[in-house]
């Protein structure tokens, strides 16, 4: 049944191969691209519709979240989309070299230092406004517009795993407001190393604990309980955008090393290597079969039920650590809403 797809991050780099595989082989649909410079997207990456829309969207604004959700939803109800049948969660940023701006000598002085935070325009840290905050208002705000058999796509990864043991600084769960309030240069240069993958790790699994908790409220719900959510890992890649941070030499080197996944992964099976374009047609598979998001998830989250996570090739895994914690999602879930300044009929509470 034609419906209207609506993809954040849509000219990353793994998720523009799905766009434009799933534009090709399902013209029916309506295909909301949310990208931060509609400039970004090439034109030849994506084929030419009048189905396909481009929507500018800085997920660094909550206020800009509220606006395109607002527009998406009146154009559904004014009936010149069809409803959301699928959304899928993609973008993500990992900020690992912060520019803050400092008053020196009576003038404003731009600095560029390594693993400070850095703050959204609302005053939030980046990282973890970007990838849970957004994604998480947009969820709540485009489901009154979604198909009653819709499903929801989150992106996670398995850095959020607190024995990931690639990151010297693992994800760390705290509760929100203790994640988002941060101020630039505070943290002590001899302890900033490695913070921005810490915060993208912990924001990956604030995606995972949303995904899960979004799953059983949904099932639950009155209206929405045709509503599937799903999760994916697409593994470590390279090519995209993810280490646009790091130095060019960085970017080659990892980008080199990512190009012979099947060696990595037979040195270290927890690498999860994946090439993009292998990803990229497993979330393409996600986003057709839509059986397998109505699968039941591996345990500890099977009992209290969850979401099915996938791993780049598209088999069933489990999430981890306090991913799985009922108690401290239900919390995330609360403190996201109280901040967001969510509205009682749309919070799921
Ligand atoms: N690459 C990996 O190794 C890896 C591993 C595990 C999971 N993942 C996940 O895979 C997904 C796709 O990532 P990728 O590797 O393809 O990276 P990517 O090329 O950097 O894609 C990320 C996308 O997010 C968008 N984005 C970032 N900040 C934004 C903002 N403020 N507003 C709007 N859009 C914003 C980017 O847009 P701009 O181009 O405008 O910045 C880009 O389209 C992400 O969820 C990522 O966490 C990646």
């Amino acid at each position: 049944m034609p419906g209207t797809v609506v993809i954040t991050g849509s000219n990353g780099g793994m998720t523009i191969l799905t766009v434009r595989q799933y534009a090709l082989a399902h013209p029916e649909d309506h295909l909301i691209l949310l990208v931060r410079d509609p400039s970004k997207l090439p034109a030849e990456a994506v084929p030419a519709s009048d189905k396909i829309i481009y929507e500018a969207l800085d997920m660094t604004s909550l206020e800009a979240v509220r606006k395109v959700s607002a527009s998406i939803a009146a154009r559904i109800k004014a009936g010149s989309l069809p409803r959301i049948k699928t959304l899928v969660c993609s973008a993500a940023i990992q900020v690992r070299i912060g520019v803050q701006s400092i008053r020196q000598d009576h003038a404003d002085v731009q600095i560029t230092s390594i693993e400070q935070p850095k703050v959204t325009p609302d005053g939030y840290e980046e990282t973890i406004a970007v990838n849970h905050l957004a994604h998480f208002l947009l969820i709540l705000e485009l489901l009154p517009s979604m198909a009653p058999d819709g499903q929801i796509i989150i992106v996670g990864s398995d850095t959020h795993r607190n024995d990931y043991k690639f990151f010297v600084k693992k994800a760390a769960y705290a509760p929100l407001e203790q994640l988002v309030n941060v101020s630039p240069g505070s943290e002590p240069i001899e302890n900033a190393k490695d913070n921005g993958l810490q915060r993208y790790a912990t924001s990956k699994m604030l995606q995972l604990m949303t995904g899960h908790m979004l799953a059983r409220r949904l099932k639950s719900h009155p209206t929405y309980s045709g509503i599937n959510t799903v999760m994916f890992d697409p593994g470590a890649m390279g090519g995209t955008g993810m280490l646009r941070d790091q130095s060019r030499f960085r970017q080659a080197l990892v980008d080199l090393a990512f190009s012979f996944p099947r060696v990595l992964n037979w040195i270290d099976p927890e690498f999860q290597i994946s090439l993009k374009a292998d990803s990229a047609a497993t979330l393409l598979r996600i986003m057709e079969d839509r059986e397998m998001a109505k699968v039941e998830p591996l345990e500890p989250v099977r009992e209290t039920g969850g979401a099915p996570y996938y791993t780049p090739s598209g088999n069933l895994t489990q999430s981890y650590g306090e991913t799985n914690e009922v108690e401290k999602s239900s919390a995330l879930w609360a403190d996201s809403v109280r901040l967001l300044g969510i509205r009682k009929n749309l919070s799921l509470e």
